[in-house]
């Protein structure tokens, strides 16, 4: 196991074609997938397990984020992973609070930068640090976080940064909830309904033939007959610039939407085909 980022640097010298997986741990079939995506492609993978101060808001789950470390080692053993990265606070962030930080824009602050803010800002600030530290070839990243993925193929555009950027589909449970971290937070009947964002997005896509306006009707009804779940927000954006679409708009979509069912927010997508 790695801690320190000098030693991180010395280990992954002269190890072939580099893969980075970042993660916050608690990791989960979603994880393991994109270490599987990795390892088929590269020579070294590295695994980060890092949760990442930066990214959470002074009322957000940074505190009670779940930390099963020796579980994770475990797993990531299992996979055959090379090497895990964990560095504490004070590696990652010398200066705290950082002092430079990587922005996202405009578009770190609609949809999920909405209801986060600078939540994007700090995804990119560790995740252009990860890049620095292990010079990947390679990095692979999951569509469940589909505008995070959206924001760090464009940084690496926009910084010039010489890593490949890779997306791997959402891993969902056999009911359709997508897998994640938070789950962990969901019990009994909390759990079951959680299917909501799943089944809203379903929705949509069922009803994608009708235009934007009247898919997102049928996904914001499903969402009616639960009263207990809080919409943050329903949307379809363009798949290509991942600008909302009016109800003109033909070609490829993506659903998105997060709700919070009490104390757990969750965020899920579908690409649909609208039109
Ligand atoms: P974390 O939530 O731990 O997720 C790590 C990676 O796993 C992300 O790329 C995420 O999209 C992917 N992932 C999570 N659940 C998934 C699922 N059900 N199916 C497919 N992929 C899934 O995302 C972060 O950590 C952080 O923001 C990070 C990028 C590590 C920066 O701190």
């Amino acid at each position: 196991m790695l801690t320190t980022v000098n030693e991180t640097r010395a280990a992954l010298a002269d190890r072939g074609r580099i893969a980075l997986v970042p993660t916050m741990g608690a990791l989960h079939d979603g994880h393991l997938s994109l270490v599987r995506l990795a390892k088929q492609h590269a020579d070294t993978v590295i695994v980060s397990v890092f949760v990442n101060p930066l990214q959470f808001g002074p009322n957000e789950d940074f505190d009670r984020y779940p930390r099963p470390f020796d579980d994770d080692v475990k797993l990531l053993e299992q996979e055959g992973v090379d090497f895990c990265f964990n560095p504490t606070t004070e590696q990652m962030y010398p200066t705290w609070p950082s002092t430079t930080i990587v922005s996202a824009g405009e578009a770190g602050r609609i949809l999920e930068g909405e209801f986060r803010p600078s939540h994007f800002d700090g995804v990119l600030t560790i995740v252009a640090k990860l890049f620095l530290i292990t010079a990947p070839d390679f990095a692979v990243f999951g569509e469940k976080d589909a505008q995070q993925l959206a924001l760090i193929r464009r940084m690496t555009r926009d910084l010039n940064i010489p890593v490949e950027i890779v997306g791997a589909p959402i891993v969902r449970e056999p009911d359709g909830l997508a897998r994640s971290s938070r789950n962990r937070y969901l019990e009994g009947e909390t759990r079951e309904r959680a299917t909501v964002l799943n089944r809203a997005l379903e929705a949509v896509e069922a009803n994608a033939h009708e235009g934007a306006q009247a898919a997102l009707a049928a996904g914001r009804k499903v969402y009616e007959a639960d009263e207990a779940t809080i919409v943050d927000y329903l949307v379809l954006v363009d798949a290509a610039t991942f600008a909302p679409v009016d109800d003109a708009f033909t070609g490829d979509a993506i659903a998105l939407t997060a709700a919070r069912l009490g104390t757990t927010r969750l965020i899920d997508n579908r690409p649909v085909r609208v039109g």
